[in-house]
């Protein structure tokens, strides 16, 4: 079996490559990433001599470079490449646009034109939009509100009309919140445990009252994993953590880890312009097929803490440069 990974250098797709390395011996891999601020190749430095293991620079816009990817073939498409920075798209959407959804078509594609049997879409909980109460099931409408999540559910949308269009062989997951080791110090969990380590404050958003469903990045790629190997074509997989949490009380948790306190180290900031209040899904279909999440919530939020706090020198570097630039745009006026 030889599958194509896209935007495995980036945090989700790379813990799903380790993963798949480490758990399915018959498998090949080729990593299509472009490589942009959020792919690096230090998250897979450790796959590096793998011989069951590729890596390819590039684009998934580009026809050519995908058609290059995919070789004389795969057996399947795992699409991770995508821009998946709320924030980030406040600040420049076209760039989400192009690659969640024109990326997605350039995939789609190749999919048609090379016969290939099996494409995953990677999507997620927010295409759905907020939620304020209930769970959100794969069939209910999608109303982003975000230019990010706008962008994915594009993405969703040209897969499943390849599907009722060209009967082409496709899948999509929805995760809800996903944190764990070798996540961009951008993301709600890494940066604030990061600021915390060195004795920064952390930014929070208006109240801190905002609820988000959190998955560890394992059971993520691993319900992925599942999905590719037993979801049925045409359909769409709800993977949530099934730990609702407010905001703040993940801001108590990560500074308690760190040995800090909410007087000195929070600072409650501008609220996110659009900011979804809640999200919830329901997970009972991907739990048909016979997944489910296996890490505790307080256990894996420790042990992410502790990862951090080890691994200084994967992190410390990525925030500079380009990082202490959005992190000024972001949020100095707040
Ligand atoms: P984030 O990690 O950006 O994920 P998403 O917006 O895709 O859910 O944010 C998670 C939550 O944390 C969200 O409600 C926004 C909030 N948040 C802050 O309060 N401050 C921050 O600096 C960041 C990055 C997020």
């Amino acid at each position: 079996m030889r599958w194509l990974v896209t935007g495995g250098l980036g945090f989700i797709g790379s813990n799903f490559i380790r993963l798949v390395l480490r758990e399915r011996p018959g498998v090949r891999l080729v990593n299509l990433d472009a490589m942009t601020y959020a792919g690096n190749p230090a998250n897979l430095r450790d796959v590096e001599g793998d011989p069951r293991y590729a890596f390819v620079r590039g684009d998934v816009c580009d026809p050519q470079t995908v058609r290059d990817a995919i070789g004389s073939g795969v057996d399947a498409i795992v699409n991770f490449a995508a821009e998946t920075h709320v924030d980030r798209s406040i600040l420049d959407p076209a760039a989400f646009l192009r690659t969640d959804i024109l990326g997605t078509h350039t995939l789609l594609e190749a999919v048609r034109e090379l016969c290939v049997p099996r494409f995953l879409q990677v999507s997620t909980d927010e295409v759905y939009g907020d939620v304020p109460d209930g769970e959100s099931t794969e069939t209910d409408p999608l109303c982003p509100r975000s230019p990010y999540s706008a962008s994915k559910a594009g993405g969703d949308l040209q897969v499943l009309a390849y599907r009722a269009t060209f009967g082409a062989p496709v899948l999509v997951t929805r995760g809800s919140n996903t944190y764990g080791p070798y996540q961009y110090p951008e993301k709600l969990i890494p940066l604030f445990v990061t600021n915390l380590i060195e004795d920064r404050p952390v930014p929070v958003y208006g109240d801190g009252r905002q609820i988000r469903d959190w998955l560890h990045v394992e059971d993520h790629a691993r319900g992925i994993l599942h999905v590719l190997e037993r979801g049925e074509l045409g359909n769409v997989y709800n993977i949530g953590g099934g730990n609702p949490r407010h905001n703040l009380e993940i801001t108590q948790r990560l500074v308690e880890g760190c040995g800090r306190s909410m007087t000195t180290h929070v600072r409650h900031v501008e609220d996110r312009p659009g900011h979804d209040r809640r999200y919830a899904i329901a997970t009972a279909k991907a739990r048909a097929l016979g997944w489910e999440p296996r890490v505790d919530f307080e256990n894996g939020l420790r042990a992410t803490i502790d990862w951090y706090k080890a691994n200084g020198a994967w992190w410390r570097p990525l925030k500079s440069g380009e990082f202490l630039d959005y992190y000024k745009r972001q949020y100095a006026h707040r």
